[in-house]
């Protein structure tokens, strides 16, 4: 059975679609076949790595009858495949909640490809809306970028109790893989202290490896490239790495 991770924290801006496109790059890089599939109307994911869907290619119209095959685009990077967005996927918040597969969609869509990708990542936009609750039904398992700022366990909470929710009503197999710590600045106080505080409060359930705080990370997008093709020798490129090894190891 495919690996299925939801993206997801509703905070805006804490690198959902940063550790999804590095992530999935590097595991592509690694030889495994990756479909990163981008559930925001904001379409970063999409951009970061190139593209811009046309009208009718995205992820927005597998609510109109496209299937996951005719969306899938083949990425610069061998074995990453991507499932566009397109800002009309914004329209999906008002469209879903009156059918009969709201929750569903993103998961029937995916079991078209059943077992072709081993890993499949969906970012997820910043809210815990219909499409972030479409992605974590879909998923089995849940990656939860946290920022090393003021706040970070604001609103961590709300999103675990969701994630009970699904559990407990629409999807059994959803498993918390981990939290990881994103955009910290070794020079500051702050997100030394931010980064033990939601150590002492998850524990184990912290991935080790944390992502610094890098400019390289933060341009690599402009360049429609993951870190690892736009500059393999940064610590970012670094962090990814030893990232995408922990989530395999994660199991
Ligand atoms: N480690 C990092 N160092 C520096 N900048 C970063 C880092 N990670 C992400 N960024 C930048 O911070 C901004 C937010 O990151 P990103 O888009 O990954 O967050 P997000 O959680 O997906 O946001 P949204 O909630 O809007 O979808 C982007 O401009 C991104 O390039
Ligand atoms: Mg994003």
């Amino acid at each position: 059975m495919s690996r299925i991770y939801a993206l997801a924290n509703q905070k805006g801006g804490v690198g959902k679609t940063t550790t999804a496109i590095n992530v999935a790059a590097c595991l592509a890089e690694a030889g495994v076949g990756v479909l990163l599939v981008d559930f925001d109307p904001q379409a970063n994911a999409t951009t970061g790595l190139g593209f811009r869907p046309p009208r009718g290619r995205s992820t927005y119209d597998l609510l109109h009858g496209s299937t996951m095959r005719d969306i899938i685009v083949e990425t610069s990077i061998p074995g990453l495949h991507l499932a566009p967005a397109h800002p009309d996927l914004a329209a999906a918040a008002v469209e879903l909640p009156d059918r009969d597969d709201r929750e569903r969609l993103l998961g029937a869509a995916l079991a078209t490809v059943g077992d072709e990708y081993p890993y499949v990542l969906v970012d997820c936009p910043p809210s815990l809306g219909m499409l972030t609750l479409n992605a974590l039904a879909a998923a089995n398992r849940l990656i939860v970028p946290v920022q090393c700022e003021y706040f970070a366990l604001e609103g961590l909470a709300q999103l675990l109790e969701t994630v009970e929710l699904i559990r407990a009503r629409v999807n059994p197999q959803l498993a918390l893989t981990g939290l990881l710590l994103t955009m910290h600045d070794g020079r500051t106080r702050l997100s030394a202290d931010v980064a033990r505080e939601v150590r002492s409060h998850f524990g184990p359930k912290v991935f080790s490896s944390v992502i610094p705080r890098s400019i390289r990370l933060a341009e690599a997008p402009s360049h429609g490239q993951p870190i690892s093709r736009y500059d393999p020798r940064s610590s970012g490129a670094d962090a990814y790495v030893r990232v995408a090894l922990e989530v395999v190891e994660r199991g």
